[in-house]
């Protein structure tokens, strides 16, 4: 098989490249609503991802309603042996932009009935809970998918949208075989649980993996200002970058970047030849610290728990990268500075891999007080906390 990033192995028994298609945006726009405004175009689309090497397709009862999963089978039906199509049940969207849960076994059994009439198959791939609904406990909703598994309609079970004890309450249901969450370069809550699904052999399918809001076209990372300074090294766009970084993140991580465009379905495809040198991926992991990374290390050094960032789009002074822990505030100004405000304004500290004195732009003022390391180029932002933390505790 021709394998676009290596192969991953889904539940012991389907082989795949290791780059996925995410048919989500062959619909109706705005909301993800209706038919695809060219279902012809779509359909070659479809196609021709199959003849670069594409085989695992991602969709949903949802994408559409429904004409998503249909567009599927009418460009690619009477299905080849290779072919994987996962797709999601569980979320109804009656108009554009009105999504909601429906988790309830009765909702799920017919919503399966209806993706193997629109898909034109007698047993689905891979097909996952969309997103728990919070009026149904998840062990019945994935119940009523291992019913269904065990009846022989569905062959894996997968999770999207959910939290660590989700995901566990899930597992202690039925073996789930693949999870379905956001993660991206800028978008790292699921680090730890990754990891835990690399170890135990569960696929990892990251959605938005070029940082797109799922009802917005545009893709952050795909323009990525720092991206782009790599990626010119690797003759790369910072979509590509953005690709090859999950690629190597880990073994189990299969991405389904999603596109209208023969370009962007070619430059994706390409994006699985970028190797990535252990430097090139401890500068991306700098040059881009994500905000759920960055709360992660100060509740490590403060001893804080329940560090969380507000809000991923970015707020206030120093947008994402601010947080307040016990009455100080940490900021990441840029990839080498961080700025430590302790409570009652009695001192600003910035930590500084740079040289020259600080500028607070938002006080117009010179920093009253800062530290700088000796940082180079191995210098880690973990090493930066520590620092700021040892700061902190002797003041
Ligand atoms: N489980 C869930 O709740 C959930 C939520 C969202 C998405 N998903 C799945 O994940 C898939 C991917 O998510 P997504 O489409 O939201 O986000 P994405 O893959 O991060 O980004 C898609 C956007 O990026 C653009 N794009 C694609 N390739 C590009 C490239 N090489 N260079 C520049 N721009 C590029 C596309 O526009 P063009 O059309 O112009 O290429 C599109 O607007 C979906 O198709 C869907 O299957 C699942």
């Amino acid at each position: 098989m021709d394998s676009l990033g290596g192969t991953y192995t889904l539940g012991g028994d389907r082989t795949v490249p290791r780059l996925g298609f995410g048919a989500m945006r062959l619909t109706g726009q705005p909301g993800n609503f209706g038919p695809y405004r060219d279902p012809a175009a779509g359909a070659r689309l479809l196609r021709e991802a199959y003849e670069l090497g594409f085989r695992f397709f991602d969709t949903a009862r949802t994408y559409g309603p429904g004409h998503n999963e249909e567009l599927i089978a009418r460009a690619l039906h009477p299905y080849p042996q290779d072919l994987l199509i996962a797709t999601k049940i569980g979320v109804e969207k009656p108009a554009p932009g009105v999504v909601h849960p429906d988790g309830r076994p009765a909702a799920i059994r017919r919503g399966i009935d209806e993706s193997l009439t629109r898909l034109r198959r007698d047993r689905l791939d891979l097909v996952y809970l969309h997103q728990p609904d919070p009026a149904v406990p998840i062990e019945d909703s994935v119940g009523a998918l291992a019913e269904l598994q065990q009846g022989g309609l569905i062959a894996h079970i997968g999770v999207s949208n959910v939290s660590n004890d989700q995901l566990a309450r899930a597992r202690s249901i039925t073996r789930i075989t693949a999870v379905q969450n956001r993660y991206n370069l800028t978008s790292r809550g699921d680090d730890e649980l990754l990891d835990g699904l690399a170890a135990a052999g569960v696929a990892y399918v990251p959605h938005g993996p070029l940082g797109a809001h799922p009802a917005g076209a545009a893709a952050p990372l795909a323009q990525h200002p720092a991206l782009t300074a790599i990626a010119d090294r690797h003759q790369a766009t910072a979509g590509q970058l953005a690709l090859a970084w999950l690629l190597h993140r880990a073994p189990n991580i299969v991405p389904v970047p999603g596109t209208t465009t023969h370009t962007h379905l070619r430059d994706n495809a390409a994006a699985t030849l970028i190797t990535l040198a252990p430097a090139d991926l401890r500068a991306l992991d700098r040059l881009v610290l994500p905000a759920e990374r960055f709360a992660t290390l100060v509740g490590q050094f403060t001893g804080a728990s329940g560090v969380t960032v507000p809000d991923e789009s970015g707020r206030g002074r120093f947008g994402s990268r601010a947080l307040k822990v016990n009455g100080a505030i940490f900021a990441m100004l840029s990839r080498d500075r961080l700025v430590v405000k302790l409570p009652r304004d009695r001192v600003d500290v910035l930590i500084t891999g740079g040289a020259g004195r600080p500028f607070d732009a938002g006080k117009g003022r010179p920093m009253k007080e800062w530290l700088t390391i000796a940082a180079d180029d191995d210098q880690t932002w973990q090493t930066l906390a520590e620092e700021a933390m040892h700061y902190v505790a002797t003041q």
